[in-house]
């Protein structure tokens, strides 16, 4: 494959890569990795192999054919056209089945990356396959992908190779109408042998362009799933600003949610939280907490109702600088393969280029520093994004330190503290006292004691979002969920 090639095969790769990190949190719940993986992968170099390639043999071979097919008519006219007709047939058959092996092979793309999902799947719960012991249900599960990828293999490889025989036909019709000829005393023997020989260079350019056609074909497919990624809508928009109803930090009004095809989650929702304050969220189970976090952060859109940041519809900040007012430690918390530094300055502009030293240093001013203890080897301690290598508490104690060092207006603890001791949890607890007065906290918990300190207790159940008053009353509601469900 030549520079050009290269250049354009990497371009490609980037901008589907590009557009994947565009793309709103919702997209990824419907899609599996693996096939978006696959067409980032495959899917690009198909297209690539025929543009970088086959185009330019495409060129030379129509360029060929044509020659070729000039020189036989004027050879001898009547004999010249009958070696061209089965040629028109090819023509016109193409024409008639390209739907058709473009479609197999878009089978063909769409099994490939199926059995890239299965792979990314079993090897991503490889831990729970050898624990419950179900490898014949993953090589079941991967049999039946690379089976299925095998058939559409097959089928598109078929589809391409149809045109074979008609290359003998054209051998058989100047022969017979050959001897024809000779009999009717139009053409001599020697002449009838060079046509036959001649036909060759007709036929061969058009035999290449016809296994070229099919890698079109396999091209277009791919350049389908391809575009259909990159024709996605990028981010959610970000409209212009508008009304300001009030001064809280974060209003929810009439805000109804549900996840693409699931029940509704949230039920016309209203409930607004004031600046420097500390709310809980508490409830059952699945009722809707982390659904609600994620709607304060904007990981998704209320179905319908509003969201207000700072007074101002949240749809209307722009990504960079919605995320500098809001943090938001997960529930499960992700991480980049690197070291816990790597981690704690992720998408932070001040420290980026902080030296170990100095960043040690703004993590003790932040009342950070002592959590660094509870790391190995400190700031350099090796993390991978599965997070094999550390802890759950630990994982959380990074994505605390990441959300914390970032002073954002609004911090959102997603049962960050449910997998830390509570030696270490009260270090947390300490460090969230010490965060500016102005920091609203939004602390989700099922263990009732980390949010005693509240201000105001919301109980999330079934779709609804309730003031609950007393810590008490939060418990009983509690109660009352669990016999009720
Ligand atoms: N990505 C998703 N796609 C579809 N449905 C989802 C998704 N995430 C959550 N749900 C559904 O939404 C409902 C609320 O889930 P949510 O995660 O908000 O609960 P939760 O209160 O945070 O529970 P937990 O205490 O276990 O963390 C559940 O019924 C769940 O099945
Ligand atoms: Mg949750």
């Amino acid at each position: 494959m030549g520079v050009v090639g290269r250049t354009v095969l990497f371009n490609l790769r980037n901008r589907v890569f590009l557009k994947l990190q565009d793309l709103p949190v919702a997209f990824f719940n419907e899609n599996k990795t693996g096939d978006l993986i696959s067409r980032i992968n495959n899917d690009t170099d198909k297209l690539n192999l025929f543009f970088s390639q086959g185009l330019v043999q495409f060129a030379g071979n129509l360029f060929l054919m044509i020659g070729a097919g000039i020189f036989l008519v004027s050879l001898n006219p009547p004999l010249g056209m009958a070696a061209l007709l089965p040629a028109l047939g090819v023509l016109v058959a193409t024409r008639l089945m390209s739907p058709w092996v473009k479609k197999k092979n878009v089978m063909n793309l769409q099994s490939l990356g199926g059995m890239s999902a299965e792979i990314q799947e079993s090897l991503n719960n490889f831990k729970v396959i050898v624990a419950f012991n179900r490898l014949d249900y993953f090589r079941r599960k991967f049999d039946g992908a690379n089976q299925k990828n095998f058939s559409s293999a097959v089928g598109a490889g078929l589809a391409s190779n149809l045109f074979m025989p008609i290359y003998g036909l054209a051998q058989l019709i100047v022969i017979g109408y050959g001897i024809y000829l000779i009999a009717a005393g139009n053409l001599t023997i020697g002449l009838l042998i060079g046509f036959v020989l001649y036909i060759n260079s007709f036929y061969m350019p058009l035999r290449q362009i016809a296994a070229l056609w099919s890698s079109l074909q396999l091209a277009l497919a791919a350049l389908d799933r391809i575009s259909e990624v990159l024709a996605l809508e990028s981010n959610m928009p970000v409209s212009a600003a508008g009304r300001t109803p009030s001064r809280s930090v974060l209003k929810f009004e009439n805000v109804k949610f549900s996840y693409p095809g699931g029940k509704e989650v949230l039920r016309d929702t209203s409930f607004t939280l004031e600046g420097g304050k500390t709310y809980a969220l508490v409830g059952p189970t699945g009722g809707g907490k982390t659904t609600t976090a994620s709607l304060m952060a904007r990981l998704y859109d209320p179905t319908s109702g509003m969201v207000f940041l700072d007074g101002r519809d949240i749809r209307t900040y722009k990504p960079d600088d919605r995320t500098k007012k809001i943090g938001f430690i997960l529930q499960e918390p992700f991480l980049f393969t690197g070291t816990v530094r790597d981690n704690i300055v992720y998408g932070n502009e001040r420290y980026r280029n902080h030296s170990s030293e100095q960043l040690i240093e703004v993590l003790r001013e932040n009342s950070l520093g002592d959590l660094l203890g509870r790391f190995d080897q400190g700031l350099d301690t090796k993390v991978t994004s599965s997070g094999d290598s550390i802890s759950l508490g630990q994982k959380q104690l990074i994505a605390f330190m990441r959300a914390a060092l970032r002073n954002p207006d609004l911090l959102i603890l997603d049962e960050a503290t449910d997998n830390i001791d509570a030696v270490t949890e009260q270090l947390l607890q300490g460090i969230l006292d010490k965060l500016p007065p102005s920091t609203t906290k939004v602390i989700i918990a099922h263990r009732l004691n980390t949010i005693a300190n509240a201000d105001e207790i919301f109980f999330v159940n079934s779709g609804e979002i309730i003031p609950a008053g007393s810590m008490e009353q939060a418990v009983d509601m509690l109660l009352l969920g669990k016999r009720e469900s």
